[in-house]
């Protein structure tokens, strides 16, 4: 008899304990995709990001990118409340400590008469800092101090990030939005086009042919999908009209997922959907993505109802999606056993695999009591 390999169970996908191990063991871990360089191009730009339940700021400090914990060392106020956004400088909104590019307190109103604090107590209240490295425009964050480099995590596809980094223009619709679904779910629900029939008759279907072929490379993995000739043919043609320069080697459809939350998905070479899945608590996350078209061509009425209609397509497939997760969030609360893969899903047993490796590797294990303590062999699979 074939074993069965070990799954996720429905536990793993509602426990609040279980949140806060992944977090701690995943989320801090990994390098986490926050932006594109442009974002980020003039002195004082920033975005505030949560990771692994840390409050971060990146901003561009004097020309450096730098990723602080975005909370003042006096009291701890926030220090940057938008997501995105430009100031002069860092200066903290509660009683006006001024940062350097360093993260430490330089300017301190009233110092001399209130604190008395010299340089060195100064340098020992710096905010604390986080590592960020780039591929290209992509920046990512890691939260853990050590941990392996960007270009290791990411290996191999650094060539390909690089590839699109350079191929792909700034984004010219970027959405954040919370969705009523645990992060994996949103994850599997991309890692196969088994759905696509059935959630997308409308939308996807009108681009993909059904066709389908993955390739691994552990933790990560890449999908392909055939293309609809009518849609090849909308692509060839709409890339003449605007000049897009399609990034070769990337026919079709492809979806890139980086471990554990990046997923790029890239249609005919000429556009990129990037998007990451953000845990915000036990059963929701937080779906941002940005898309991006092919370098080249000019600004101009034409491409301006080309990316009004790509952005409409796409709000109409996360929506069906949206609300497709939503449901498996809701059955999963019911649910007494793993799920049932088909080979059309094997991409989704390879992700269980490694949150089931990590288990194993980095000791992650639910605070809480498990729903079904009676099952002993569903505590053996939960993460
Ligand atoms: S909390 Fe930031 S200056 Fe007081
Ligand atoms: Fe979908």
């Amino acid at each position: 008899m074939i074993a069965k390999p070990a799954l996720l169970h429905p536990a793993d996908y509602l426990d609040p304990g279980l949140h806060a191990a992944e977090q701690a063991g995943i989320f801090a871990r990994h390098w986490q995709f926050v932006g594109f360089a442009e974002e980020l191009a003039e002195p004082g730009r920033f975005l505030t990001r949560q990771i692994a339940g840390e409050p971060v700021l990146v901003i561009n400090m004097d020309g450096d990118l730098r990723a602080f914990r975005n909370v003042c060392t006096h009291r701890f106020a926030r220090l940057k409340v938008a997501e995105a956004g430009q100031d002069s400088g860092l200066r903290c909104p509660y009683h006006g400590w001024a940062y350097d590019r360093e993260g430490v307190p330089l300017g301190i109103p009233g110092n001399a008469d209130c604190f008395g604090l010299d340089r060195a107590a100064k340098q020992g209240l710096a905010l604390k800092r986080f590592a960020l490295d780039r591929i290209g425009r992509l920046i990512f964050v890691r939260i853990a101090a050590e941990g392996p480099s960007l270009a290791d995590a990411v290996a191999p596809h650094g060539e390909l990030l690089q590839r699109l980094s350079d191929g792909f223009g700034p984004a010219f619709s970027q959405v954040a939005q919370p969705w009523a679904a645990d992060w994996k779910i949103g994850i599997e629900n991309v890692l196969e086009v088994y759905h696509v029939d059935a959630v997308h008759p409308e939308s996807f279907r009108s681009v993909v042919d059904g066709s389908w072929r993955v390739e691994y490379q552990r933790p990560h993995s890449i999908g392909h999908a055939g293309m609809r000739a009518e849609a090849l043919r909308w692509w060839e043609g709409v890339g003449k009209r605007l000049g897009l320069l399609a990034v070769p080697g990337l026919d079709h459809y492809v979806h890139l997922h980086l471990f554990p939350n990046l997923a790029i998905g890239i249609t005919a070479g000429r556009l990129i959907s990037v998007q990451t899945y953000e845990p915000t608590g036990p059963g929701r996350f937080t779906l941002r993505y940005r898309l991006c078209l092919a370098l080249g061509g000019k600004q101009g009425a034409a491409r301006t109802a080309v990316e009004n209609h790509l952005t409409a397509l796409n709000e109409t497939l996360l929506g069906e999606d949206r609300a497709i997760a939503a449901e498996v969030q809701i059955g999963t609360a019911s649910a007494d056993r793993p799920a049932l893969l088909g080979a059309n899903e094997d991409r989704l047993m390879q992700f269980h695999q490694t949150l089931l490796a990590l288990k194993n590797t980095h000791r992650l294990a639910s605070g809480t009591p498990p729903s079904h303590p009676a099952d002993e062999e569903r505590q053996e699979n939960r993460i």
